[in-house]
């Protein structure tokens, strides 16, 4: 009876030590299985990225094969599937720069050069280079081509301005101290002189104040953040009060200024009514001091569909046409020293460009040089009226 129940104990014992085992194996296997899924996962996480990448990006192994090229890459380089199969990649690269051949970029990440910047086609480029090593053995290179030609743009846009603010405040500045140290040497003791002089002081000052109106209104515009003051008013009457104010340096040089629309017209527009004149006012007084004497101006308001346009024309000195496009930009102008003369500064159609734009409208130019110019800025019309079929 003894042994019997020993060895039924022990038949016991055996089973579950067999399933204890069982029961781990499966557990190690699980894991495994695990640890291989999340492989798989990386491996594919980290596919999708390269593929959908916006850079360019090429990865190859210690014998410049390919192990991956995005299609960003392929785009960049003008490189076709075709190009790659046919083991054509490095001519067809040549073109957009040699360092991008198989054995230059494993050359560059070896040799540690870290980035570079090329350019082609009118485009920059960066190119950044890293040597894949594991364990002391070289595997590879990678290399990432990221399209920077926007940022270097703003950049170089960025210097000019700061160049051309600095040279807007400079001449006035250099003006005013120059006859300020006239009148300190003596000259405020000539009556004529010294009123001349002040009087140059005086307008230099209102012009570095004009400046810096101007510069710190664009900054303002310029942030996102900017809450446009829209409210309903009438255009026609904002147009007619700028005639109105521009009448004296219209006369000065016998102008003929014309309104084009009808004098009870009623035009309303959403819009920021200070802003919005001074839009206006820019496009008359530039029309204005870019028109010899006895020129014709005319001033039309049309109503259209969903829109108005405010179209001013000159037959005055016009703009050459490879200016044309460059009248929008900050602080250009066709002729510096007569718009400085005239007290311009180039940003007049620059700010009326940002305030148009902030309506939802557009503003063009077009011009003949000796013929004449033609400003049109088309609006929105306000919605409770023009939009909903009441005007
Ligand atoms: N009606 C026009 N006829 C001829 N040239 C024009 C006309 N309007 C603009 N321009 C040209 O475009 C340039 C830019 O105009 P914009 O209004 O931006 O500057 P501005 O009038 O010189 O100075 P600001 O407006 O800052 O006082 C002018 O300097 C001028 O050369
Ligand atoms: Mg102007």
């Amino acid at each position: 009876m003894g042994w019997q129940i020993a060895f039924a104990v022990c038949c016991v014992c055996a089973a579950v030590a067999i399933l204890l085992l069982l029961r781990a194996r499966r557990a190690v296997e699980r894991e495994h299985a695990e640890v291989i899924a999340s492989c798989d996962f990386r491996q594919s996480m980290f596919e999708t990225a390269v593929r959908q990448s916006g850079d360019g990006i090429l990865i190859l192994d210690a014998q410049g094969e390919f192990v991956l090229i995005n299609d960003a890459a392929k785009q960049t380089l003008g490189v076709t599937t075709a190009d790659l199969e046919m083991g054509h990649y490095d001519e067809a690269v040549t073109g957009f720069s040699e360092m991008l051949q198989r054995e230059a970029i494993l050359t560059a990440a070896a040799e540690g050069v870290g980035e570079t910047q090329v350019s082609h086609g009118g485009g920059i480029f960066r190119l950044r280079f890293t040597e894949l090593r594991r364990g002391g053995r070289e595997m590879g290179a990678v290399c990432v081509i990221s399209d920077i030609t926007e940022s270097f743009k703003a950049e170089d846009m960025q210097t000019d301005f700061v160049a051309n603010v600095s040279h807007e405040l400079k001449t006035p500045l250099t003006t005013v101290k120059s006859y300020a140290e006239t009148l300190l040497a003596g000259g405020i003791d000539d009556a004529g002189m010294a009123r001349e002089f002040l009087e140059i002081i005086d307008s230099e000052a209102d012009r570095m104040g004009r400046l810096v109106r101007d510069l710190l209104l664009m900054s303002r515009l310029e942030d996102r953040e900017h809450k446009w003051e829209l409210a309903e008013g009438d255009v026609a009457l904002l147009i007619k009060t700028v005639m109105k104010k521009l009448d004296g340096p219209a006369r000065d040089k016998q102008l003929v200024v014309n309104r084009m629309f009808d004098e009870e017209a009623v035009v309303p527009v959403d819009m920021d009514r200070d802003r919005m004149e001074q839009v206006i006012h820019n496009i008359l007084s530039n029309a204005i001091k870019y028109t010899n004497e006895r020129g014709r101006i005319d001033v039309d308001l049309l109503p259209l569909d969903n829109c108005i346009q405010i179209v001013i024309s000159d037959n005055g000195v016009g703009i050459p046409e490879k200016d044309q496009a460059r009248v929008f930009e900050r602080f250009f102008t066709v002729d510096k020293a007569r718009s400085r003369s005239l007290g311009g500064t180039g940003l007049g159609l620059a700010i009326s460009k940002q305030i148009i734009e902030g309506h939802g409208g557009t503003i063009g130019i077009e011009s003949k040089a000796g013929k004449g110019t033609t400003v049109t800025v088309t609006l929105p019309k306000a919605w409770s009226r023009g939009r909903s079929g009441i005007l």
